[in-house]
C-alpha cells in the first residue's frame, strides 16, 4: 500500500509556511554558528543564547513539519529509479540535520565542564539533558558533521528543484503558494536563503538577555566564629576610632567577625558575570589603626563551600579542575605590613596557600569604625593560573579570565 489514493496537487499550506520558515531559520543558524568562535564577550554570550533558542526552535518546528509528513497526504512522490532515491536521500537527509542537528547542540551544551542555562529568546528556561560528560565530545563531533551536511544537501536539493524547472513539471510550484509557480518562486526561495545567511553572518545580535544573564543569588553568610587571639592584646596600644565617638583608652585590638559578612568572588564565563561567595570561613583580626606594625589577619577559607548559584558549576568548581578541594580543602590568608593609605584606607601585604601554591596578595580596603563596630570592605586582585586554578581546557583565558576578584566585607566586634 504504498500509493496514496488522491494526492494532493501541493504541499498542505501548514507545510509550506514550515518549509519556508525553517528554511530561513537553518539558514541563519548555520551562518551564525559560524559567526559563534570569533565573537568575544557579552556579544559571544547573546550569539550563544541566540544559537541555542533558535536551535530549540527548529527542532520543535521540525518535530511539527515530520508529523505533517508523516500524518498529512501529501503530493505523490515523482520520478523512477535513481531520481526518486537521490530526492528522498535528500529530504530524509534534510530530516536528519533538521532533528539531530538542535539534538546534538542540545547535548553538548548539556554536559559541559561548566553549564550556562538555557533561556530561549531570554524568557524561557530550557533544561539540560541529564547525560554524562562522556557524551560531550561525541555530540560536539556529530554536531559538526551534522551542520555541515546542511550545505551540500541545500545544494542538491536546489539542483534538483531547477532541474524540475527545466522539465517544466509541476514539483517545483508543489512547494510555493499557487501565485509563485515557477521561476518566480524559486527566485523568491534563492532570495530568503541568501538573506537568512546574510543576517547570520554580518545581523545584529538582539540581545535579549540584557538582564538575564543574573547574578548568583548571594548566599546568607555565616562565619564560623573566629578565635580570640589576646597574647599581644596587653601590649598593644589603645585604638582610636575614626568616628567621633569620643575617646577610647586601653582597647582590645582583636575583633570578632560578625554574621553579615561576605567573603567572595567575581569571574566570568564566555562574558557572563559569576559571582560566587564562600560561606564557610574564618578569620582571626587584630588591628588597632595607631598600631599598624602588629595588625594581622589569619583567615582560612573551605574551598568546597564556595557557592555561585548553579549546583553543577559549583561541583566543576570544587573538583579537581578547578579548587581540587577534595585534595586542598583549604586556603589560607594571612597578612601583616599594614599601611594606611588615607583616611580610613588601608593596604596589606599578605600571603595566601591555595591549591598547594603559596603567593604574595596584596589587599586594600576601606575601614569605618564606630565604637566597638567596625566594616572593613576590601578586594584582593589575583592570578587564577598562578595558583593553578583552571587545569586542561580552563587553563584557556578566552572563556575564563585569568584575573579573579576577591571581594569582602567584614563586619567585626571588638573583643573585651
Ligand atoms: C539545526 C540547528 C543548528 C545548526 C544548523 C547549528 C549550526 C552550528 C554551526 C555551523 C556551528 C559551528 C560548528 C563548527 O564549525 O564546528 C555550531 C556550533 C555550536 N552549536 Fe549549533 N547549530 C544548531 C543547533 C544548535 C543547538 C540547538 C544548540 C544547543 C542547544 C547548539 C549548540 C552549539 C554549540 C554549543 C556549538 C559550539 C560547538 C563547539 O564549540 O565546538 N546548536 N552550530
Ligand atoms: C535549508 C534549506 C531547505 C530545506 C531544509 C528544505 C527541506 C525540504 C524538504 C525536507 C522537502 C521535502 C518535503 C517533504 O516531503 O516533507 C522539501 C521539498 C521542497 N523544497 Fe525544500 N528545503 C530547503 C530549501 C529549498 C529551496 C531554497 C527551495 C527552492 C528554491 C526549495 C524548494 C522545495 C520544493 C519545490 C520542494 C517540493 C519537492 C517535491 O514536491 O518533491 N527548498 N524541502
Amino acid at each position: 500500500m504504498t500509493e496514496r489514493p488522491q494526492s494532493p496537487a501541493r504541499y498542505h499550506s501548514v507545510a509550506i509556511v514550515l518549509h519556508w520558515l525553517l528554511v530561513g531559520l537553518l539558514v541563519y543558524q548555520f551562518a551564525l554558528g559560524l559567526r559563534l568562535d570569533e565573537l568575544k564577550g557579552g556579544d559571544k554570550f547573546v550569539a550563544f543564547q541566540l544559537h541555542k533558542s533558535i536551535g530549540i526552535t527548529v527542532l520543535l518546528l521540525s518535530l511539527a513539519r515530520l508529523a505533517l509528513r508523516l500524518f498529512v497526504p501529501r503530493p505523490a512522490e515523482f520520478g523512477e529509479g535513481a531520481q526518486k532515491l537521490a530526492a528522498r536521500l535528500v529530504h530524509w537527509g534534510f530530516y536528519a540535520v533538521m532533528l539531530l542537528g538542535p539534538l546534538s547542540g542540545w547535548i553538548i551544551v548539556s554536559t559541559a565542564k561548566i553549564k550556562l542555562p538555557t533561556m530561549l529568546f531570554g524568557v524561557v528556561p530550557w533544561p539540560h539533558l541529564p547525560l554524562p560528560v562522556a557524551f560531550n565530545a561525541p555530540a560536539d563531533l556529530a554536531h559538526t558533521v551534522l551542520v555541515w551536511s546542511l550545505p551540500a544537501l541545500i545544494l542538491l536539493h536546489v539542483a534538483g528543484v531547477l532541474y524540475h524547472w527545466r522539465l517544466r513539471d509541476e514539483v517545483p510550484g508543489r512547494m510555493f503558494a499557487a501565485g509563485l509557480a515557477g521561476l518566480s518562486g524559486i527566485g523568491a526561495g534563492l532570495v530568503w536563503l541568501g538573506a537568512s545567511a546574510g543576517l547570520g553572518f554580518a545581523g545584529p545580535l538582539p540581545n535579549l538577555w540584557a538582564v538575564s544573564p543574573a547574578p548568583a543569588p548571594i548566599a546568607p553568610l555565616l562565619p564560623e566564629p573566629a578565635a580570640s587571639e589576646s597574647a599581644d592584646a596587653a601590649s598593644a596600644e589603645p585604638a582610636p576610632t575614626e568616628s567621633a565617638a569620643g575617646a577610647e583608652t586601653a582597647l582590645s585590638c582583636d575583633w570578632t567577625v560578625e554574621s553579615g559578612s561576605r567573603l567572595g568572588f567575581a569571574t566570568q564565563y564566555g562574558g557572563t558575570a559569576i559571582n560566587g561567595t564562600f560561606r564557610k570561613w574564618q578569620a582571626r583580626i587584630k588591628f588597632c589603626a595607631d598600631d599598624l606594625p602588629h595588625a594581622s589577619i589569619a583567615a582560612t577559607v573551605n574551598l568546597a563551600s564556595a557557592a555561585t548559584g548553579d549546583p553543577d558549576r559549583d561541583e566543576n568548581l570544587h573538583g579537581a579542575s578547578f579548587f581540587d578541594a577534595a585534595q586542598f580543602a583549604q586556603a589560607r590568608f594571612t597578612a601583616s605590613g599594614f599601611k594606611l593609605l588615607g583616611p580610613g584606607r588601608y593596604a596589606a601585604g599578605g600571603s595566601l596557600s591555595l591549591h598547594g601554591v603559596n603567593r604574595p596578595v596584596r589587599v586594600v580596603f576601606t575601614l569605618v569604625q564606630s565604637g566597638a563596630k567596625a566594616t572593613a570592605q576590601g578586594t584582593a586582585t589575583l592570578s587564577r593560573l598562578a595558583f593553578g586554578v583552571g587545569s586542561d581546557e580552563w587553563a584557556a583565558t578566552d572563556q575564563i579570565p585569568d584575573s579573579v576578584t576577591v571581594q569582602f566585607t567584614i563586619r567585626a566586634t571588638r573583643a573585651n
